[in-house]
């Protein structure tokens, strides 16, 4: 692996040129996607800026050019007109003020009347490494490219940490005002959301106050990117605690979790109505956001970066890393999320493929189970060994996958089996595979598991145990992988 010293990391990118070359080289990597958004190079992370538009979906990402590292971060720009088919846009925020010289960091995006306006977090750092995170704004440009306010919102509060970033902006119906939810960390380092408001998007914000939310004032030591929309009636918070273990996820110290509850404005207390859960119960979930400007009261649209902070993954060799997951229609059912792969997607099939045993590198799984136990090896090789194992357990009610049998192995010490458990008996798996990623819907979106996976070109078959019908179906890509700076 690569050792990157910080001046390689914080690089400044002058020029497209500097990575036309590396663009080229990362095209020949096996694993680059062919319908998931991707890096154009190095490194995505967290989605941003996630909002419908004047009938255009816009999605940024966290994005470092220079290969598979966390350094200067920019915020690259793709769009879609039906979150399927996405084309890359070029380069939406730089890091080129002073307030966010070292990087342009996670933030969301809302549209209003005839604007489409940006919030994000300038990662500001002194000739001490010492960091200031500011609250900034952009707004859309007529090129298409955001336009930055010349000052950031606000500054951070002295009374919390150096870890106040990631701003979602909502509209509060009944308060008429603005919100900006912050993640963030006590000065004894828990974590916690701090709320802003104002009645105008690009001015008069005020520090509300911290969010409460009953038993949880102890709860990991960051909350990153947080989110809140409106389903149904209740309000989803969804965030991601970060440095403290959770029961279920390994060693693991970055977990992205939800609670259903209400959002009272004027005490700015959530009072959760169940318990918190996972969004995802895979290796590689994290900093899930939800998309602005969706009108149905019934349904909110989530991405989310398969990968995770301080992890490490086998395509960092070629100077690239990360990807997003499908878009995903969140609803509530009895107490608890329910997750469907986004609408019109069954528009990516091509073939059925009849051979069994065979898995393309890019297709979808429809695994309908008759009762009992079920064991699905995928990415298995010729004979039938290694695989990434699915075996479900009838009796606990529990999918266990271990992605252990594959030849390349990755993040050994966090995790390599894990268990997705569900409510109630298995019934489909409904699965997305790219070239380096697998995505599993349990039980028509009760359950969900999100991994990366890098099979060689031994590991494409598959086998199955128990009494199950499959039904596999090639997917065509649907992301423009170009060079658009
Ligand atoms: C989450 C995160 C955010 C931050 C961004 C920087 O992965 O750490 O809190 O804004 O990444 O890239």
């Amino acid at each position: 692996m690569k050792e990157w010293t910080r001046e390689e990391r914080y690089r400044v990118l002058k020029s497209p040129d500097e990575i036309r070359d590396l663009f080229s080289r990362i095209q020949n990597s096996a694993y680059r996607q062919t319908y998931h958004v991707q890096p154009v190079t190095g490194l995505s992370s967290d989605p941003n800026g996630f909002a419908l538009y004047k009938g255009v979906w816009h999605l940024f990402y966290q994005w470092c050019p220079w290969g598979a590292v966390h350094g200067l971060k920019y915020w690259y720009h793709v769009s879609s007109r039906d979150l399927i088919s996405w084309k890359n846009e070029g380069i939406g925020l730089s890091p080129d003020r002073d307030y966010d010289n070292k990087g342009t960091h996670s933030g969301s995006a809302i549209s209003k009347d005839d604007d489409l306006y940006f919030f994000y977090t300038g990662n500001h750092r002194d000739e001490n490494w010492i960091r200031t995170p500011y609250t900034c704004a952009a707004v859309l440009g007529p090129d298409g490219k955001p336009i930055k306010l010349e000052e950031p919102l606000f500054g951070p509060r002295p009374d919390y940490s150096e870890h106040q970033r990631d701003p979602k902006i909502v509209w509060n119906e009944e308060k008429k005002r603005y919100y900006i939810f912050i993640g963030a960390q006590t000065l004894d380092q828990k974590g916690t959301v701090l709320i802003y408001q104002s009645e105008k998007l690009l001015e008069g914000w005020s520090f509300a106050g911290a969010l409460k939310v009953p038993g949880y004032e102890d709860f990991g030591g960051m909350w990153e990117c947080p989110c809140i929309q409106r389903i149904s009636g209740k309000d989803v918070l969804i965030f991601s605690p970060q440095y403290t273990t959770l029961p279920g996820r390994g060693n693991s110290t970055n977990h992205n979790v939800y609670l259903i509850g209400q959002m009272a404005y004027a005490t700015l207390t959530f009072t959760p109505e169940g318990p918190y859960r996972y969004l995802d119960f895979g290796f590689d979930f994290y900093a899930a956001q939800l998309a602005a400007n969706v009108t149905d009261p019934d349904k909110a649209i989530m991405i989310s970066w398969i990968g995770l902070p301080d992890n490490h993954y086998p395509t960092e060799e070629n100077d690239w890393e990360g990807s997003m997951t499908l878009p995903r229609e969140l609803r509530i059912k009895n107490g608890a999320l329910v997750q469907t792969p986004i609408f019109g997607i069954e528009a990516l099939r091509t073939e059925a493929v009849s051979q069994p045993g065979v898995l393309p590198e890019a297709c979808e799984m429809l695994v309908s189970n008759n009762g009992g136990d079920l064991d699905l090896n995928l990415f298995t090789r010729a004979d039938g060994s290694g695989g990434f194992r699915i075996h479900y357990n009838n009796e606990t009610k529990t999918c266990t996958v271990d992605r252990t049998g594959m030849n390349k192995r990755f993040n050994q010490n966090v995790f390599e089996v894990l268990d997705m458990p569900l409510e109630k008996e298995l019934k489909d798996l409904r699965i997305f595979i790219d070239r380096s990623s697998i995505e599993i819907f349990a039980n028509n979106g009760e359950a969900l598991f999100t991994s990366h996976v890098y099979p060689e070109a031994d590991e494409h078959g598959y086998t199955v145990n128990g009494s199950a019908s499959i039904t596999t179906y090639k997917l065509k890509p649907s992301v423009v992988d170009d060079f658009v700076m």
